[in-house]
């Protein structure tokens, strides 16, 4: 006889920590939205959702894919059109001394499979505070510390390069570098780079370098790529179709082991390891990659054009009012605007859902200088339903302030 066991599964402990800020405030939204209330959501980082779309030379590259029958698996690292555009691509961004190129589901499983090839429990990895939450998540899941470094807020949010000298102890096996960063829009200067790096070689530690937006840049800003300032430096930079290629959904991303052969020697091959256990990307998308580096690029001026207008009235309404206070977003499409309040950002964003409709996401889920509050605005939605937005969002400012 089988015997009925009544207990619920135990999950595992490593998920008790895992928090998601950006997709756990969708709960309060759907909530509101059910009230009948008019949404405005400047929450979720896809260009899709609003006034952006795939190029058509991307469309078709995958399509001919298709009906070319490249719905096997591939190769682990990649179809070769798609790591030979990688390669050349890094090489235009001045990254020399490549060493792997390899294709990923999404920038997010570059950085999953990475930090798993390096950390053993117990170690820990310095992240960006405020920063792109996936990093926290994926230390918890492998019992790592993630051990955060402070952006100055005073210093237009560069990376506080004391902080992370401060914090560099034995147990520390790598930087995080989110630039541009999300959720503040910074670029961040060569010097500040050279600093970093400096660091990171006198302590022996990988340089994870995520440059998923280096193609949103605004008012002719210059993006470098840390790899690039040290060829021996051992450095992993990720970008992918995401961002800039306007193809979130295709969940195409990469990575570029680039640095000295000797101190790269034992963690490529373990990479690999991951890599070979996953299988692959999706192949068809993979095809999209060197259609996407080396064809035609108008599409990404007229995004910038766009999205500056959008920064533009981004920048000027959120420091249009007592209580609110916005550094200049560089690049990408976020910005991230201080509040002076009373009570916790996480409660004001909640609070601004239900009486207003407008969806932002709560500083502290990006991490934040401790006794400061923030939120996350995304100005990808079209000029009219910005202004809307802010309006509305100064007005529930303006009266539950204190
Ligand atoms: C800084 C940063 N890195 C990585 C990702 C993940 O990108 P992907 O969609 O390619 O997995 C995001 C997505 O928002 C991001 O903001």
């Amino acid at each position: 006889m089988t015997q009925t066991i009544s207990a619920s599964i135990r999950p595992a402990k490593r998920t008790a920590g895992i928090t998601y800020a950006v997709r756990d405030i969708v709960s309060v939204a759907h909530e509101a939205a059910k009230t009948g209330k008019e949404m405005l959501y400047l929450n979720i980082g896809d260009p899709n959702k609003f006034d952006f779309t795939t190029p058509p030379h991307l469309i078709e590259a995958v399509l001919k894919a298709m009906r070319d029958n490249h719905n096997g698996y591939s190769a682990s690292h990649g179809v070769p059109s798609a790591v030979d555009a990688v390669e050349r691509e890094a090489g235009r961004n001045g990254i020399k001394n490549i060493r792997s190129v390899f294709l990923t589901t999404g920038g997010s499983e570059a950085i999953e499979l990475c930090l798993t090839a390096l950390v053993d429990r117990g170690e820990s990895v310095l992240i960006p505070h405020p920063g792109y939450p996936l990093y926290d998540a994926v230390l918890a899941k492998l019992e790592a510390k993630a051990l955060p470094y402070l952006l100055d807020e005073q210093n237009g949010w560069r990376p506080d390069v004391e902080d992370i000298r401060k914090k560099l102890d034995g147990k520390v096996r790598a930087i995080v570098l989110i630039n541009p960063n999300n959720p503040t829009g910074t670029v961040y200067d060569r010097e500040t780079l050279r600093e970093i790096l400096a660091l990171a070689a006198e302590h022996g530690v990988l340089v994870f370098a995520d440059e998923i937006y280096d193609k949103m840049l605004f008012d002719g800003k210059e993006h470098v790529s840390i790899a690039s300032l040290d060829p021996e430096a051992p450095v992993v930079t990720f970008n992918g179709l995401s961002k800039g290629f306007l193809a979130p959904g295709w969940r195409i991303g990469w990575g570029v082991v680039s640095g000295s052969q000797a101190l790269l020697k034992d963690y490529i091959p373990a990479l690999d390891k991951l890599l070979r256990a996953r299988i692959c990307a999706s192949h068809p998308m993979q095809h999209a990659v060197a259609a996407a580096l080396d064809g035609e690029k108008e599409f990404i001026k007229s995004t910038r054009e766009k999205l500056t207008r959008r920064r533009d009235i981004t920048f000027e309404m959120l420091n249009s009012a007592e209580g609110i206070s916005c550094v200049k977003p560089e690049a990408a499409f976020y910005a991230f605007p201080r509040l002076d309040i009373a009570g916790a950002d996480e409660d004001f964003v909640k609070g601004l859902i239900r009486e207003t409709g407008v969806v932002t996401v709560h500083g502290s889920g990006f991490g934040e200088k401790p006794g400061t509050k923030h939120l996350r605005v995304v100005f990808l939605p079209t000029e009219d339903v910005l202004r809307k937005a802010y309006a509305k969002l100064l007005e529930y400012l303006k009266k539950h302030r204190k």
